[in-house]
């Protein structure tokens, strides 16, 4: 028998995605692996166990990981699930490792070889492995839809013999990849489109998509960009202009919709209750952010709360509303990584521990936490 990439079915309630397709399946059979799918694993992306098997998959249990060489998850195992995988296996997931430490030792601990897709460097060779761009993409998309569901007049203008429906006015916070998604979506469906960053790149983007740029773009804007092209956290004094900018500017908005993150920090906060409070009744606010603490305040992580009644969408898990779509990317994004770690000759998964990707992503490695940013200090051999 070759050696084994096992399928988790995600036990955390809520995760709909599911971290392979049958292509990806097909795939990694076609590298020389055994595939084991946990029964139902695809259910929640309507891939049916069949479909799994049709394309080359054994179905079995959660107990099958034991053997596993490889195990292909979307969120990080718990604590249970890693003392199922075998001394030396690869995991691979979203490890949302930032301030879960512990369950990184935790890995470590049981001799993991784990990655953090989230840490993919965005560099060209990469590009195909992005989890953040295929998982934010959708999750712009998905955010727009939720909250022209939520909203209860139209979108697009409408003149009729009965009179003219206005564009919604949708203001997107944060132009990276949700909020460029976003403000298109929000423009196919006809709204009037503004959209805010503090990365001077953002500005040229926004615009190309057909939206107006509003932003404070003073000195500190114009080196707000890192060189891995992410923003930096701005200085207060920033803040203070900016939401002065922004409290002008929502009060005439429709929906909102933030996006804006910070690497390895928490969310700024950008709409107060204050700003909300200003809404016309029956707007909408949508925070991609809430499980990073959130852009808006009294956004609830699996909640619509209502704050002067205004809608706030606080949906956590934004890409998993729209699973089969995400988990079809997500599995795409895994396989291709898979991929570079394969011996072609043995048809097994062997380390290059100097390859820029492995170096990026790796957390734990025979028995340490190795990853820089968590503690680890950097294993150079063996
Ligand atoms: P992200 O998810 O870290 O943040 C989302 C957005 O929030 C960013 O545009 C950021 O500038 C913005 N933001 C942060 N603080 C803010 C504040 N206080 N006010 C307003 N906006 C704020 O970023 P994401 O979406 O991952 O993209 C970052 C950049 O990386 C973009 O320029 C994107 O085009 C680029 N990118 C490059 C790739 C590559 O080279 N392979 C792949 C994907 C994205």
């Amino acid at each position: 028998m070759g050696n084994i990439v096992f399928i988790a079915r995600e036990s955390t309630g809520s995760e709909a995605r599911v971290a392979a397709s049958v292509e990806t399946v097909r795939k990694i059979k076609n590298l020389g692996f055994d595939v084991v799918v946990e029964a139902g694993a695809g259910d929640l992306s309507r891939i049916p166990d069949s479909e799994f098997e049709a394309a080359g998959a054994r179905i079995g249990l959660a107990s099958d990981a034991a053997s596993a060489d490889v195990v292909l998850k979307v969120r990080r195992p718990t604590e249970a699930e890693i003392t199922g995988y075998k001394s030396g296996a690869v995991v691979i997931a979203i490890m949302d490792p930032y301030g879960n430490e512990e369950a990184i030792a935790g890995m470590a601990k049981a001799r993991l070889s784990a990655f953090a897709m989230e840490l993919m460097p965005r560099i060209t060779r990469a590009q195909s492995m992005d989890v953040l761009s295929s998982q934010a993409n959708l999750a712009g998309y998905q955010a727009v839809i939720e909250a022209a569901a939520a909203y209860d007049r139209a979108m697009p203008m409408m003149m009729t013999a009965a009179g003219t429906v206005p564009a919604a006015k949708v203001f997107v916070m944060g132009a990276g990849v949700a909020g460029l998604q976003a403000i298109a979506t929000a423009r196919r469906l006809g709204a009037s489109v503004s959209a805010t960053d503090v990365r001077p790149a953002a500005k040229e983007q926004v615009a190309s998509l057909g939206a107006k740029f509003i932003a404070v773009e003073d000195d500190e804007f114009k080196a707000a960009e890192t060189a891995g092209g992410y923003a930096k956290e701005m200085s207060k004094d920033y803040q203070a202009k900016q939401a002065a900018l922004v409290a002008d500017h929502i009060a005439k908005q429709d929906i909102v919709i933030t996006t804006a993150l910070i690497p390895g920090r928490p969310a700024p906060r950008l709409v107060s209750s204050e700003m909300l409070k200003s809404m016309k009744p029956g707007a909408v606010a949508v925070d991609l952010a809430v499980e990073r603490g959130g852009n808006i305040e009294g956004a609830v992580a699996d909640e619509i709360t209502d704050v002067g009644g205004v809608k706030v969408i606080g949906f956590a898990n934004m890409p998993g509303r729209v699973a089969s779509s995400a988990s079809a990317l997500y599995a795409r994004n895994l396989v291709t990584f898979l991929e570079t770690m394969v011996d072609k000759e043995t048809k097994s998964v062997v380390l290059n521990l100097d390859d820029e990707l492995i170096k990026a992503t790796m957390l734990t490695y025979a028995g340490d936490v190795v990853h820089p940013a968590f503690g680890g200090a950097k294993k150079e051999d063996s």
